[in-house]
C-alpha cells in the first residue's frame, strides 16, 4: 500500500473527527443559548401574576392570594374585579424537543459517531494495506515497465533489472531457445514470457532462501550463503541448491512487461540448461561443489 494514501485515509478520518466534534459543540451551544433566553421560574411567575385583578378590597395582595384568585379565575367563579384586558397567555413550559437534542444526547452521539468512524478508517486502512491487488507489490500482477528501456538498461549495466516490490529480477531470454524450453515441463507456465524474450526470476535462493545477487563478472546469480549458482535465466549450476531458481509467469502486453507474482513456480530441475549459458569471468563467490 502506497504510504501517501494510507495519510490520505488518515487525514479523511481525522477530517471526520473534527466534523462530528464541531457538530457536537455547534448543538449544545444552542441549547444552551436556548436555556439562557428562555424566562426562569420567577419571570413566568412574575408575567403570569402581572395582568391578575387585584382581590376585592385589597389595595395590596399577598401571593396566596393571588394564587387563591387566578385558581378561582380559571373556575369560572371568582368574585374578582372585571379585568381590564384578557391575561396574556402563559409561556409555553420548555420541552427537549424545543431545546433540540439534551446535552447526554450530544455526548452519546459524539461518542458513538466517533468511534464508527475510528473503526472505519482503521478497517479500511487494513483493508487497503492487506489488498494485494490495489498495491501492485509482490503477490499482485506487476507492470514492471516497458520491454524496450528495461532491455536497454539491462545491455548498458551487464545485470538484470531488479524490481525490490516485485522481489524478482528480469533477464532477457534467448527466444530461439524457447523451442528447447518447451521440453521441460518445469516451463510450461513460463513459455509466454521466454517467447516474448522475457524471464522474470524470484530473488529467493532454492536451497535456504538467501536473496541471491547478481555477479557481474561471472554474469550469472552467486548466492553468498552457501556458494549456489545460477545462470542468466536461473538454471542451476552449481551448489547445494536442490533445482533451478523460482520463476514467475511474465508477458509483454502493448510493449509493458507483467509479471504475474501471484503464484511462485518452482525451477527447473538440476541438469536443465536450455540456454547453453556458461560463466563469462571470475565467480563472486569461491569455489562451490556440486552437490
Ligand atoms: S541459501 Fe543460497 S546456497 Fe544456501
Amino acid at each position: 500500500m502506497d504510504s501517501s494514501i494510507i495519510f490520505l485515509l488518515a487525514f479523511v478520518a481525522l477530517m471526520g473527527l473534527m466534523f462530528v466534534f464541531l457538530f457536537a459543540t455547534a448543538r449544545r451551544r444552542d441549547a444552551e443559548r436556548a436555556l439562557d433566553d428562555a424566562p426562569t421560574i420567577e419571570e413566568r411567575a412574575e408575567a403570569a401574576t402581572a395582568h391578575l385583578p387585584v382581590p376585592v378590597g385589597h389595595a395590596s395582595a399577598s401571593g396566596r392570594e393571588l394564587e387563591r384568585s387566578v385558581a378561582l379565575q380559571r373556575r369560572g367563579g371568582a368574585q374578582v374585579a372585571t379585568p381590564e384586558a384578557p391575561p396574556a397567555p402563559l409561556p409555553a413550559p420548555l420541552d427537549e424537543e424545543a431545546l433540540g437534542v439534551t446535552r447526554r444526547q450530544v455526548l452519546n452521539r459524539g461518542i458513538v459517531a466517533t468511534f464508527a468512524l475510528t473503526l472505519t478508517g482503521f478497517g479500511t486502512a487494513c483493508v487497503a494495506m492487506l489488498w494485494p491487488s490495489l498495491s501492485g507489490g509482490f503477490g499482485s500482477k506487476i507492470r514492471v515497465g516497458k520491454l524496450d528501456e528495461i532491455m536497454e538498461e539491462i545491455a548498458d549495466k551487464k545485470e538484470p533489472f531488479y524490481l525490490a516490490a516485485g522481489r524478482l529480477y528480469i533477464n532477457p531470454y534467448p527466444t530461439e531457445d524457447a523451442e528447447k524450453a518447451k521440453k521441460i515441463t518445469a516451463y510450461s507456465a513460463v513459455l509466454e514470457g521466454y517467447e516474448a524474450g522475457v524471464v522474470a526470476l524470484y530473488q529467493k535462493c532454492v536451497h535456504l532462501g538467501c536473496r541471491v545477487p547478481w555477479c557481474k563478472t561471472s554474469q550469472w546469480f552467486e548466492c553468498p550463503c552457501h556458494g549456489s549458482q545460477y545462470n542468466r535465466v536461473g538454471e542451476k549450476k552449481g551448489g547445494p541448491a536442490p533445482r533451478g531458481l523460482d520463476r514467475f509467469a511474465a508477458s509483454v502486453e502493448g510493449g509493458v512487461v507483467i509479471v504475474d507474482t501471484k503464484t511462485v513456480i518452482p525451477g527447473p530441475p538440476i541438469g536443465t540448461n536450455t540456454t547453453g549459458q556458461e560463466s563469462e569471468g571470475p565467480h563472486c563467490i569461491g569455489a562451490t561443489s556440486e552437490h
